[in-house]
């Protein structure tokens, strides 16, 4: 099969990187990719979010199948507009991915089918949105409905905060129209989990879950960013806690968007806060995590690609994959000053020893070649991403690699899995 992956980050590597291990695979292009992706795909420069150019990409390289890898182009209608094209596709119609780029009609959703979710009310009046604020107090969580690149979602901790952020988004147009609409709801207290199940409009199939870093520096300080580092598995996370989601989350899920005639094909992926009442969703993705993928594909030993095609095709039913049990973690290295203003073109040296290190695979997330150079292209540019038989022992091969890099316009978190292994490596 002719395979196309959509996207140009670390999960897209990944993905890149398990598509390219298929049999089933003989020719994999990556539009636009990355210098690392060029080591296993022809990368093709055309934007994620180019959606008459990857329609026209995959008319013209007679591509079996698509794998789309970011929000944006599905939340703009690249799955239907291939779909419409004749092109088989891994990923959600745009009205299925309203589960990511609308808060508002996720929320709905849950409220409609007894979802666990955080508490909420939805405004588009800005002094409605101030008295529920200062009727609820703080700590609250004010987000922006529409998709706003991982910057619409406020966690106040004080009322004028909340109240702020709510005047920046409703009255101050601060993310446009996906700001026009916000909801604001609950804050949860728990630990945050990341939990992947493919669907194929009927069926489901749990993947497996993976925890996240979402600020920017060590102890969990700094801006939310994309994310800094993941592992695989964690421990709050067991059997028991997974069936749970599931049960209480997931099925109802896919069953009421099956309901609402928008049945929901790819990957869901549940942003999980594990409360004492049990797990509660406070988000929906409808596509891989980054970087939670990376560890995803690490663990993966089955092949990959004929479950994403049983997506599109409805047959997961049958399915079943098989995962290793040793553990996966990767740090995020990124360009100084990310989520903020960073630099670009400074040139990164030292991967090839790093990539020696046992264990140790390095995704690209923003880098490009120049001749045999690699240079930083991005926010977020590399994921020294480590397999060992416990979470210490990843993280400990991970850092090896990590501090063989020579790349001095970049920094990572050391503490990457800090609540199983402590903070300092
Ligand atoms: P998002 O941009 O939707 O991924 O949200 C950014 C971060 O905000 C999440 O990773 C959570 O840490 C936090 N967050 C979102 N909703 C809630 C909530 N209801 N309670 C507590 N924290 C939240
Ligand atoms: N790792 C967070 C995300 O993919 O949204």
């Amino acid at each position: 099969m002719r395979i196309l992956v959509v996207g140009g980050g670390g999960r897209e590597h990944s993905l890149c990187w398990a598509i390219s291990a298929s049999p089933l695979c003989t020719k994999l292009y990556c539009a636009p990719g990355n210098a690392g992706i060029a080591q296993v795909a022809e990368c093709i420069d055309v934007a994620a979010e180019d959606i008459a150019g990857q329609v026209a990409l995959a008319k013209r390289e007679k591509i079996d199948f698509v794998v789309v890898g970011p929000e944006v182009p599905l939340a703009m209608g690249l799955a239907d507009r291939l779909a419409e094209a004749g092109v088989k596709v891994f990923g959600p119609s745009q009205k299925a991915a309203q589960l990511e780029s609308s808060k508002g009609f996720t929320k709905e959703l849950c409220k409609r089918h007894d979802i666990p979710t955080a508490a909420y009310e939805r405004f588009t009046d800005v002094a409605r949105a101030v008295a529920y604020i200062e009727a609820q107090g703080a700590p609250i969580v004010v987000k922006a409905d529409g998709l706003a690149a991982g910057k619409g979602v406020v966690v106040a901790e004080t009322v004028e905060q909340a109240t702020e952020a709510a005047r920046a988004m409703l009255s101050d147009n601060r993310f446009g129209a996906a700001g026009a609409s916000v909801v604001i709801e609950e804050f949860l207290v728990g630990e945050e989990m990341s939990f992947f199940a493919l669907c194929d409009g009927e069926h489901v199939l749990p993947l497996i879950g993976a925890q996240d870093h979402k600020r920017a520096f060590d102890n969990d300080k700094g801006p939310n960013t994309g994310g800094m580092g993941a592992y695989s598995p964690a421990p709050i996370f067991d059997a028991a806690m997974q069936k749970r989601t599931m049960e209480a989350i997931i099925l109802p899920t896919a069953r009421a968007m099956a309901a609402d005639g928008m049945p929901f094909t790819g990957v869901l992926y549940a942003g999980l806060m594990i409360t004492a009442q049990g797990p509660k969703i406070f988000e929906y993705n409808c596509r891989f995590g980054d970087p939670e993928t990376q560890v995803l594909m690490m663990r993966l030993k089955s092949d990959i690609l004929p479950a994403l095609i049983a997506c599109a095709d409805g047959g997961l039913k049958h399915f079943d994959l098989r995962w290793s049990p040793e553990s996966a973690l990767t740090v995020v290295m990124a360009a100084k000053g990310y989520p903020d203003a960073y630099q670009k073109g400074t040139e990164i040296r030292g991967l090839d020893a790093a990539a020696k290190v046992e264990g140790v695979q390095i995704f690209h997330a923003g880098t490009k070649p120049d001749g045999k150079r690699v240079l930083a292209n991005g926010g977020r540019v590399l994921n020294i991403t480590a397999m060992a038989p416990t979470v210490a022992e990843a993280r400990n091969r991970a850092y090896r690699a990590v501090d063989l890099i020579d790349w001095p316009e970049g920094f990572c978190r050391r503490d990457i899995a800090w609540r199983v292994v402590g903070s300092r490596p």
